[in-house]
């Protein structure tokens, strides 16, 4: 099994979960620059999942490998089920143990799970126990700064079965402020023997260098990051393999994949909501750009396609 993850992970990079973010749409766009790096989906309820199968969130395709499918909840069964459903789709299943939002905390899921370490352990199991594929778990530094049982949390879910670690650089009362402390990650990889991602604040090729330093981790995910540059993964990526430091997408280039970015929502989602849907990304995409905050607030307020288009298309004569 061991090997199996190697093989998934060789990359050293992954594409970290974000719900409302890394839809297909955006799981495809990091696809098309990055051939190999692991893949995930943004968090699945188990419980929503035992209601119904009808969520775009699981659409893949086939050069979606390797991709991991993040599963959330705290009851065994539903767990179980979850897994053994997206057995035949998933490369590996990922299970979220560091979602710090109170709505899900307060459920006992995602962070809330580092409170109850014995919980957690039975998830894994019962993950394990629906699917042959590796199980990872994707948890914080613990659930605040008096509570920092990375190390003893993660080796539990070792013991329990876990194949892979993902642990990002903060507590759960952090939310997103503050540093990731990516030397604190070190502690734990000193201490298991199953492979563990560094994940929290990296942004470019350099910091991905230095996470890596610090952390010692056996590769990186990255979430933000990749707004507004599907590209960086693949850059990191390429950096690791052959020491070449890639430029960042110009601002024409990002225009560009902007244009892919909502054509794709639109047809996955249909023209209202596709539009709609795309409008949090705008400010990443453009960010730099003269006016840019004019030209967001219009952006993100129309609803006629073409209106956009005329708008982008303007932009990619700009900068040209
Ligand atoms: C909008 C948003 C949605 C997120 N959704 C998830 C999620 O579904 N599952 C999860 O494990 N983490 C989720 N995260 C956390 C990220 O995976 C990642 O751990 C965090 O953003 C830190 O990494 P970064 O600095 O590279 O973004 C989310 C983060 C953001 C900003």
């Amino acid at each position: 099994m061991q090997n199996k993850v190697k093989n998934l992970i060789k990359s050293r990079v992954s594409l970290a979960p974000m719900a409302g973010i890394t839809d297909y749409v955006l799981r495809s766009l990091v696809r098309k620059f990055s051939k190999t790096s692991l893949i995930t989906t943004e968090m699945i309820s188990s419980e929503f999942l035992a209601q119904t199968h009808e969520t775009e969130i699981l659409k893949r395709d086939e050069d979606h490998s390797p991709i991991s499918y993040q599963i959330s909840g705290h009851k065994p069964h539903l767990m179980k089920a979850a897994a053994e459903y997206l057995n035949d789709r998933a490369d590996m299943i990922d299970i979220n143990m560091g979602c710090p939002v109170n709505k899900v905390v307060k459920g006992n899921d995602g962070c809330a799970l580092m409170k109850h370490p014995s919980l957690a352990a039975d998830l894994v199991r019962a993950v394990k126990d629906g699917t042959d594929k590796p199980v990872s778990v994707k948890f914080r530094l613990g659930y605040n700064s008096n509570e920092l049982n990375y190390i003893e949390f993660g080796q539990k879910m070792q013991e329990a079965g876990a194949n892979f670690i993902t642990i990002h650089g903060r507590t759960r009362s952090q939310f997103y402020f503050g540093n990731a402390d990516w030397k604190a990650i070190k502690n734990l990889k000193d201490n298991v023997d199953i492979p563990v991602f560094a994940n929290g604040d990296v942004t470019s090729i350099d910091t991905a260098i230095q996470c890596l330093e610090e952390s010692q981790a056996d590769g990186i995910a990255i979430g933000r990051g990749i707004l507004g540059d599907p590209t960086l993964i693949h850059r990191i990526e390429h950096y690791l393999q052959s020491g070449e430091k890639l430029d960042a997408p110009s601002m024409s280039e990002k225009l560009t994949i902007l244009k892919l970015h909502l054509d794709e929502e639109i047809k996955l989602r249909g023209k209202d909501i596709g539009i709609k849907f795309v409008r949090k990304f705008y400010p990443y995409y453009i960010a730099g750009i003269k006016n840019a905050a004019k030209i967001r607030s219009i952006l993100v307020t129309e609803d006629d396609y073409s209106k956009i288009m005329s708008i982008l298309n303007r932009l990619s004569q700009e900068y040209s």
